[in-house]
């Protein structure tokens, strides 16, 4: 069914979510979610050109389906690396290496490069969500935190003019995230697919042209106890900008 059809059938309901979740049914998906993911591309065809990629908080594996039919497919057999990762186990997807892990850990950013075969991806995609308190500000910060992490394991996986897109929940804070990505990235966007559901404040933040940063301590267990952090590792952890003249 063609994109245009789709939004027609949302318009015609008055649920949305019934839409995806039968589409997805049909379609073979594993979460509605895939939905977001393709009209993502459509906005910004972040899957063009891409052979090596990286699934972060993969599970159970929608997003992943669609990088194996969009891009495993269309490239000649055996040139795409698909790499998923989630804490949780995931069902086989052929054409997906799966890892279990969390991808806060320096290990788990290891064993993702080795799977990508000693190439960067040029697309690093996460649509991560920590376990929900109903805290508000406690759900808020721990989103914010796993963004975070997402943003220092894609500083060791991408190629310089690759892209990133995250899943985030728009909150007061955004600037400051807005200005932490456009360290790193030269385009920073906000998007919110017609996929997703309008009574959430969830979007999706679209990052292009990664241009890495001399100086930036990403991955903590990096650091040891006692190491002096960089101005822009401050600033990039904690909005710190005492050393602001030496990161501009
Ligand atoms: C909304 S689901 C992802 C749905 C997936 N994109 C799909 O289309 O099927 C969020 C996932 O984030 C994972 N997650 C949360 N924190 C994580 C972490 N620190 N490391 C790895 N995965 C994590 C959870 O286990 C969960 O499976």
């Amino acid at each position: 069914m063609a994109y245009d059809e789709i939004e027609m059938a949302v318009r015609r309901s008055r649920d949305k979510r019934d839409v995806f979740y039968r589409l997805a049914k049909e379609q073979g998906w594993r979460a509605r979610s895939a939905f977001k993911l393709l009209q993502i591309d459509e906005e910004f065809r972040i899957f063009s050109k891409v052979t090596h990629v990286v699934d972060l908080c993969a599970a159970p594996g929608s997003w992943s389906q669609v990088l194996e039919r969009k891009i495993g497919r269309v490239n000649p057999p055996g040139k795409a690396r698909i790499v998923a990762v989630d804490l949780q186990q995931m069902a086989p997807i052929p054409g997906v290496v799966q890892l279990q892990g969390d991808i806060t850990k320096k290990k788990t950013a290891d064993a993702i490069k080795k799977e990508l075969g000693g190439q960067l991806a040029q697309l690093v995609v996460c649509d991560g969500a920590p376990d929900v308190t109903g805290l508000h500000d406690m759900d808020e910060y721990m989103q914010d935190q796993l963004i975070l992490a997402a943003l220092n394991i894609s500083t060791e996986l991408l190629a310089p003019g690759g892209a990133f897109v995250a899943k985030m929940f728009k909150a007061r804070d955004i600037d400051f995230m807005y200005s932490q990505m456009k360290l790193f990235f030269r385009s920073v966007t906000c998007t919110k697919p017609r996929s997703s559901r309008s009574s959430s404040n969830e979007h999706f933040i679209v990052c292009l042209d990664y241009k890495p940063l001399e100086g930036y301590q990403g991955m903590a267990e990096d650091l040891k106890p006692g190491d002096e952090l960089s101005a822009l590792t401050k600033f990039v952890y904690s909005g710190d900008l005492s050393g602001f003249d030496q990161i501009i």
